[in-house]
């Protein structure tokens, strides 16, 4: 899951490859390198850590070069190195090139490029570019095709020869690639947030096709040389988007983006009169959407927190039978299908490895298969049959938020459309459009209790442990807050269905142990708050998240966040959002790298 970023045009190429992996540091931000031509030649600059650190140590450079690559690292072959970061060159030094993805076979081929060869790291990127090596007699597009002739594995590649300072031979296989169409300049990158502030004009390519790209000319080709035509799209976020726009940090910044995006989400796609949502991409007739018999929703991590909440909505509106899974359990578990199941496959980066071969796996068996996708153009959003974008705009913290709601905003509206179509009432339907459309001002009035909920993170940042309880649709809300605490701050916390605490994890609890309990008015209110005494005998910290107006809960805790009311199956929209902010208040109250938590990246593109 690492970063790429490519130039070629008439302007510096430093900046623009600079800011560029800035805009990808999501991607992976253990190590970071560029390759640019000085004086007819090429130069290579890499420096472990954050791009800052790269950045400072080329500020005593004065490369004058309109020609480069870029890389950000996340570490899958060689542990984190200056010399295991990208670019890579082959024995001569000539052969340049930045990967993105694995080379499953990279010990085979090393083997049969045999002992002459001298490799300079650990990386299964490397022997990419002696393999590139061995068929380069000139033609650096062809001696690329040769060897990925011989690749098994994923790739981004982009790759420049020292004799050709003015080309560039990109490539695309499971990793994802976008070419950015500027005035006799062309920018490449793993995402199109790089080239934002230079061009919207954009053609992604899909997996086998290569790009042979000099200053004035683009020549697509797919893996057997054989000429490709593309169509360039008009990209529709911009460059403000994907700015922090006077945040600290872009998490809090997309936090805040909630009550403005969720509009987007449900904009132009609900009928209040006929009580109904029409969401068109699902291109399904109505006739196929009342075969549906089940339901699958495949994801990973978050989004597969959305899809929990999804099945609530879809058992409780369309009345069809709903599951979740995980995507990569699925795959491997044979799992049965036929053609009146619908799959939906939820992410927000749309490149998700494990959702996409899930995916595959499910079109394979015949299923609907369809995608719940933020980045507009991304594989999963191509490899599937149809969907809806969610319209979150650029989410650049690793930590999804923004995309989660939206991911739920439109699970309901689905819900509402199969439920619609099938025994749902027009009155159901209008009371919960309504209830939709009053949900951007109550989380306006949650998103005003930041600081009192920073005050509540100083107060508990020193837990070790934490525990998170929710009952129905707010289970999975509680799921959603304990990741978000686990990713950012490292502290330990678990999540339980409130009814289950008492048969294992209340055993857990002590003084030192606090709970996080989602106890809002809804039909499992009593039963929750039976839960929260049963935590209260055993004296552990209590954080509650009650609705407005329950003047009780602040006899169960000590702290209580209250949130304004609404119909239970649209809580998670506001539920999520005090325990949002309550690990990013903690994080930051520690400390941490809020934005590039340890070990993590925005988008998993390996399995
Ligand atoms: C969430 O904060 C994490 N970044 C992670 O769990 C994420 O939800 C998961 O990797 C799925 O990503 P996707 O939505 O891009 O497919």
């Amino acid at each position: 899951m690492c970063g790429i970023v490519a130039y070629i045009g008439n302007k510096q190429a430093l900046p623009i490859l600079i800011n560029g992996l800035r805009r990808l540091e999501y991607r992976g931000y253990d190590s970071a390198g560029i390759a640019v031509f000085d004086d007819g030649k090429p130069c290579t600059i890499k420096a472990v850590g954050k791009i800052d650190n790269l950045a400072e140590k080329l500020k005593t450079q004065n490369f004058d070069s309109t020609f480069g690559i870029a890389h950000t690292r996340w570490a899958t072959h060689g542990s984190v190195t200056e010399s295991n970061a990208h670019p890579h060159a082959d024995c001569t030094g000539k052969i340049i090139l930045a990967h993105n993805g694995i080379i499953e076979n990279y010990r085979e081929l090393k083997e049969k490029l045999g002992a002459n060869h001298v490799y300079k790291s650990e990386t299964d990127s490397e022997v990419l570019a002696h393999l590139i090596e061995t068929y380069y007699t000139g033609d650096l597009r062809k001696a690329v095709l040769e060897a990925l002739a011989r690749v098994r594995g994923t790739y981004g590649l982009v790759v420049m020869h020292a004799d050709r300072p003015g080309q560039l031979v990109v490539a695309r296989m499971g990793s994802p690639l976008v070419v950015g169409i500027g005035e006799e300049e062309y920018f490449v990158a793993s995402d199109a947030t790089p080239m934002l502030a230079y061009t919207k004009k954009v053609i992604f390519l899909e997996d086998g096709e290569v790009a042979d790209i000099s200053r004035t000319q683009l020549h697509t080709v797919n893996l057997k040389d054989h000429n490709v035509t593309k169509h360039v799209e008009e990209i529709e976020w911009d460059e403000a988007q994907a700015q922090k726009q006077g945040f600290p940090h872009f998490m809090l910044k997309e936090i805040f983006d909630q009550p403005n995006v969720v509009q987007d989400a449900i904009r132009g796609r609900y009928k209040l009169e006929d009580g109904t949502a029409h969401l068109g991409g699902l291109n399904m007739s109505d006739e196929q959407m009342r075969s549906i018999k089940r339901i699958i929703l495949i994801a990973c991590g978050t989004a597969s927190y959305a899809g929990i909440v999804g099945k609530y909505m879809f058992e409780r509106l369309a009345g069809i039978p709903t599951e979740v899974d995980v995507a990569s359990e699925f795959r491997y578990r044979d799992p049965i299908i036929d053609n009146q199941t619908l799959v939906f496959g939820i992410s927000q980066s749309g490149e998700t490895a494990d959702t996409l071969a899930a995916l595959k796996e499910a079109k394979r068996k015949g299923a609907f298969v369809r995608g719940i996708v933020n980045v507009v153009g991304s594989t999963i959003a191509r490899e599937t049959d149809g969907g809806t974008y969610i319209h979150a705009g650029p989410e650049l913290a690793v930590a999804s938020t923004k995309a989660y709601t939206n991911m739920v905003a439109v699970l309901l509206l689905y819900a509402l459309q199969f439920g619609r179509l099938n025994k749902l009432s027009i009155a159901t339907g209008q009371r919960l459009l309504q209830a939709l459309v009053e949900i951007p001002e109550k989380m306006k009035s949650i998103l005003s209790q930041s600081d009192k909920i920073k005050e509540l993170a100083e107060k508990y940042k020193n837990s070790r442990d934490m525990l998170y309880l929710g009952r129905g649709i707010n289970f999975p809300v509680a799921l959603e807050g304990s990741l978000k605490l686990k990713e950012i701050s490292y502290i330990h916390s678990e999540a339980y269905p409130g009814g289950e605490m008492k048969h294992g994890a209340i055993a857990l609890l002590s003084p030192e142990f606090p709970v996080m309990a989602i106890m809002t008015k809804n039909q499992l209110y009593d039963k929750m708050r039976s839960n929260v005494e049963e935590i209260k005998a055993r004296k552990a910290p209590i954080i509650l998240v009650a609705t407005e107006g329950d003047d009780k809960a602040i006899e169960l805790a000590q702290d209580v966040i209250y949130v304004p009311p609404t119909m239970e199956l649209l809580e998670p929209l506001l539920n999520t959002l005090p325990l949002q902010l309550f690990a990013y208040h903690t994080a930051v109250a520690l400390g941490r790298d809020v934005d590039r938590p340890r070990n993590l990246a925005k988008s998993v593109t390996v399995e």
